[in-house]
């Protein structure tokens, strides 16, 4: 990616978070899918960039489904703010979401985790501030956890990101938060694996011919009893999306997410991780009776 004059050029991975800001505007025009958020329109207004010859028009399915995964996201991070009104929230490969201004409770800690180029495009246009800050960091190098707050409890959100990681590096990232935040929660998303293999051989396109990168995996239920098995993981579960609007996001989506055994091959897949709290410190031992 570049920074050239007003107009972000970006490649691979740094443009699909102005594709995904680009579908939460267009999101946020509509007031049928639910999701308030002028600080997308604002930035999206600020960046000056190409979005419709990029990412096309004719999106209405993509900005239907970005809504739904935003306000899931966002009510994940709302039942954990009731509960940690001071806890910190890690967003890993946060690219230019605006999530913060849609959930901010006046007391959130707020830590994005980015490469490079987008951090600096990011903070330029939403410079940090004493509660909110974006770290340059891979997610996969452990120094971003060095710069978490956890001592009013963490969650951590992957949102639209884990999909481009090989699933070996996913699994070492679990368990490294495992490791370094006992009783915090991790949430990510990935489509499922039919739609993914599609990315790989580069069969898929969205709208103006815009082409994703490849992502290697995608969720399925033994990905997810994996997971359960990684050490640290107490608990590992899909979680139920929001109805959004329309004859897929507003219909079928939600049937098929009350089915058990088809709710895995939906649009979206989110998973919630919780991880083991800390042990109990080792009491004094027992009394001796003679
Ligand atoms: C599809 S965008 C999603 C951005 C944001 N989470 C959202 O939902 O709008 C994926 C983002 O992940 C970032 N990313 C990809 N690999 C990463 C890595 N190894 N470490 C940190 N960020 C990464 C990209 O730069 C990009 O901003």
């Amino acid at each position: 990616m570049e920074l050239s004059g007003q107009e972000p050029v970006m490649d691979g991975l740094g443009e699909t978070a102005l594709w995904a800001l680009y579908h939460r505007s267009l999101a946020a025009r509509d007031p049928a899918c639910g999701l308030a958020d002028p600080k997308a329109l604002e930035l999206v207004q600020a960046l000056d960039h190409p979005f419709r010859r990029r990412f096309g028009t004719d999106n209405r399915g993509w900005v239907r489904g970005m809504a739904v995964r935003a306000r899931c996201y966002d009510r994940q991070v709302r039942v954990f703010l009731a509960r940690h009104p001071r806890g910190t929230v890690v967003c890993l490969g946060e690219g230019l979401e605006t999530q913060f201004w849609r959930v901010d409770n006046g007391t959130v800690q707020w830590l994005g985790v980015e490469l490079a180029e987008p951090a600096a495009l990011r903070r330029r246009f939403l410079p940090d501030t004493d509660r909110r800050r974006t770290v340059t960091c891979s997610l996969v190098d452990e120094r971003w956890m060095r710069e978490v707050d956890a001592s009013d409890g963490v969650l951590i959100l992957a949102q639209g990101v884990l999909m481009y990681l090989p699933w070996d590096r996913v699994r070492a990232l679990v368990e490294a938060c495992a490791a370094r935040f006992p009783g915090a929660g991790l949430v990510f998303d990935t489509p499922p694996a039919w739609f993914t293999a599609d990315t790989v051989q580069s069969r898929f396109r969205y709208p103006a011919r815009y082409r994703p990168p490849p992502m290697p995996w995608g969720m399925t239920p033994a990905r997810l009893r994996e997971l359960r098995t990684c050490p640290g993981v107490a608990a590992a579960s899909q979680v139920p999306v929001p109805r959004g609007t329309g004859l897929w996001w507003g219909r079928l989506v939600p049937a098929v997410d009350r089915v058990p055994v088809l709710r895995s091959y939906g649009p979206l897949f989110v998973t919630r991780l919780l991880f083991q709290p800390e042990p109990a410190p080792a009491g004094p031992p027992p009394p001796k009776h003679s």
